[in-house]
């Protein structure tokens, strides 16, 4: 069937044995837009054998060779951005101009992973023995960082490009072979990024794209005892695979209940424009999105009034117009939104506009005086709904954000530097934004989550040396 994209296993396109496929609806028209292959546990097999067999050679390539590929890799994407950003805007509904970024900023992570693989895995330590009490110098340690086998990808739909690259690419150029498997929505956004590798020239095998449902392939992968790390972006299920998983390096990043805490001399312009990039980009379908404000309640209707003033400006539309809000990823996810939406309102939360929704596009919304007793001050809806809860000290602000089971990001405005630092050092997240929002990038800084929002550190330094291990060579002398 030549409708149904194929899938990527041993250097080559494939269609499944299994005669099945999935479908991808288009968020915006809710028809089917694409069909991919429905692979079968058979075939995620042969894939692991590969990727085992693959990984050994890859390893005893050299750096330079790695990193070489790497950089073709980096720039046959960004060649290719534009179909590739078609594809993202019909599978995710992403703004086109985002779309674009999306896949730029791709390559540009993938060509600063090789390069920084090249430095940090070119190096290694030297101990010597008697700096240890009893211990004569007796004892040469050298220790190296060794992949550590097959690496299994499995990015989110948000960012199906740029979060499988930041997987990829730090697996490659360690030395590991990568098995990724793409979310459904944003699939052939992926196979289209998978087939600019493929391009570049990288041995069989090495890498490959598994794509079918959840529900047959995904735990049949993440319990595969092929795969000797796990490297996950996502909602819960990241959660339920790192309590099945086995011995081996988890990397996670899940949800996230980013707070936004203001203070009374915070600049309230820089704070309006903050809450309506951090809270509605992409429709509010990120992780670091700002997903709840805490604002002193002397300054609350002063922000609350610019903020509505900004949210009125939002185009609403269809990803291909370059809309600001677009509709969100699916049916499911639009019906979740609105039950949060419906119980704010039942428990007396104030609109400060209409709510509004056709099919998948919800308008954006503001909801101000949201209470502690409502879902929607803890949950998060990845949608373009903001919740504002008024504060009467900064402590409730930091009790507020600590309450959650979440710790991604954080921000906080103030003037006062001393203050935000200490309101930084109180609050559990992985990272505190001082007088921004919060952000994933640049794609070189550490990015964590505390709590139910992660485990481990991602950033291109912390995932080359998190799929490493380390490997010791002890020379003992006469
Ligand atoms: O939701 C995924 C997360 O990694 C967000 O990235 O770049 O939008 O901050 P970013």
């Amino acid at each position: 069937d030549g409708d149904v994209y194929k899938y990527y296993s041993d250097g080559e396109w494939k269609k499944s044995s299994s005669g099945k496929s999935v479908a991808i609806i288009n968020p915006t028209t809710r028809k089917t837009q694409y069909k991919v292959q429905a692979c079968s546990q058979e075939e995620v097999n042969k894939i692991m054998e590969s990727a085992k067999s693959a990984q050994k050679s890859w390893a005893k390539t050299p750096l330079w060779k790695r990193a070489e590929l790497l950089h073709k890799a980096a720039a046959i994407l960004k060649e290719h951005k534009a179909p590739i950003a078609e594809c993202l805007v019909k599978e995710i509904a992403k703004p086109a101009k985002d779309a674009v970024t999306e896949v730029v900023r791709s390559g540009d992570l993938v060509s600063y992973t090789a390069e920084e693989g090249v430095r940090i895995l070119g190096e290694g330590k030297f101990l010597v023995s008697d700096s240890f009490p009893g211990n004569d110098r007796t004892k040469y340690c050298l220790t190296s960082k060794i992949p550590l086998g097959v690496i299994l990808a499995i990015p989110p739909f948000n960012y199906p490009v740029n979060l499988a690259v930041s997987k990829i690419a730090p697996a490659l150029i360690a030395g590991n072979s990568l098995v990724l498997k793409p979310p459904t929505q944003g699939a052939v956004s992926a196979l289209h990024m998978i087939h600019c590798f493929h391009l570049a020239g990288f041995p069989k095998g090495l890498i490959s794209c598994v794509t079918g449902k959840g529900s047959e392939i995904g735990d049949f992968l993440t319990l595969h005892p092929g795969v000797n790390c796990i490297s996950f972006t996502g909602g819960d299920t990241g959660i339920s695979i790192s309590k099945k998983a086995g011995m081996i390096p988890l990397q996670m990043e899940l949800g996230g209940k980013d707070a936004c805490i203001v203070l009374e001399d915070a600049d309230l312009d820089l704070v309006a424009a903050n809450i309506i990039k951090g809270g509605f980009s992409y429709s509010g379908q990120r992780c670091t999105a700002v997903k709840v404000v805490l604002i002193m309640e002397s300054v609350a209707d002063a922000l609350v009034e610019k903020v509505k003033a900004k949210v009125a400006k939002l185009t609403v539309g269809p990803p291909e117009d370059n809309s600001d809000i677009t509709p969100v990823v699916s049916e499911s996810s639009a019906n979740f939104i609105e039950g949060l939406v419906m119980d704010a309102k039942e428990k007396g939360a104030t609109f400060c506009q209409n709510y509004k929704r056709e099919g998948n596009l919800i308008w954006p919304l503001l909801l101000d005086n949201v209470r502690p007793d409502m879902r929607i001050a803890w949950e998060e809806p990845f949608g373009p709904v903001l919740p504002v809860i008024r504060i009467n000290s900064v402590e409730e602000g930091i009790h507020h954000c600590n309450a959650s089971n979440f710790g991604l990001q954080g921000c906080v405005f103030t003037k006062d530097i001393n203050k935000a630092v200490m309101i930084s050092d109180a609050m559990e997240t992985g990272t505190v934004q001082i007088n921004a929002a919060p952000a994933r990038g640049p794609d070189h800084f550490p990015f964590q989550g505390f709590k139910d929002s992660g485990i481990g550190s991602q950033g291109v330094t912390n995932s080359i040396n998190m799929m490493v291990k380390v490997k010791s060579t002890v020379i003992n002398l006469p």
